[in-house]
């Protein structure tokens, strides 16, 4: 299979993580999430490097990739907000600050902002529902957050 838009320093972070791991297809999810945490995404020219190397159609990698939620074939930004939409939160403002996280960085859920910052998704419930509504900006929780507090929440992150 000929891979020819996968540029020279990709293929070698690749193949490197392959090295390292072994070119076993039952290594697969394990090489994805390497190559994911090393390039950022998935894009359909890198599964299929990936699938080559491998020795396996490029459909099984496909397969996985559109399997988990935690792979993407997109580029992300560099910090993931997740704002709850469970029950307690939806009742106590998660909707209201949804929408003001989303006019903040001006992208909608699944998308990343314009200058690559964030990247906007909900979550069911993080388990702080005593404390809601609730988001987060990757590992960091906000608690009982006013959609008047965004603004400043976010500016901690570049
Ligand atoms: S519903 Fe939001 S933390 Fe449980």
């Amino acid at each position: 299979m000929a891979v020819q838009t996968l540029c020279c320093e990709t293929s070698n972070q690749i193949d490197a993580i392959i090295e390292r791991r072994g070119a076993d297809p039952d290594s697969l999810i394990e090489i994805l999430h390497a190559v994911q945490e090393e390039i950022g995404y998935l894009p359909c020219e890198v599964q299929e490097y990936v699938a080559d190397r491998l020795g396996i159609a490029p459909g099984a990698v496909e397969g996985v990739v559109s399997f988990y939620s935690f792979f993407t074939t997109v580029p992300r930004g560099r910090h993931t907000v997740k704002v709850c939409q469970g029950t307690a939160c939806y009742v106590r403002g998660g909707k209201r600050l949804l929408e003001a996280v989303s006019k903040h960085c001006g992208c909608g859920v699944g998308e990343t902002s314009a200058d690559m910052r964030f990247s906007l998704d909900v979550v069911r419930c993080v388990g702080a529902c005593g404390l809601s509504p609730v988001m987060t900006v990757g590992d960091d929780v906000y608690e009982r957050v006013k959609p008047t507090r965004v603004a400043e929440i976010l500016a901690k992150y570049e």
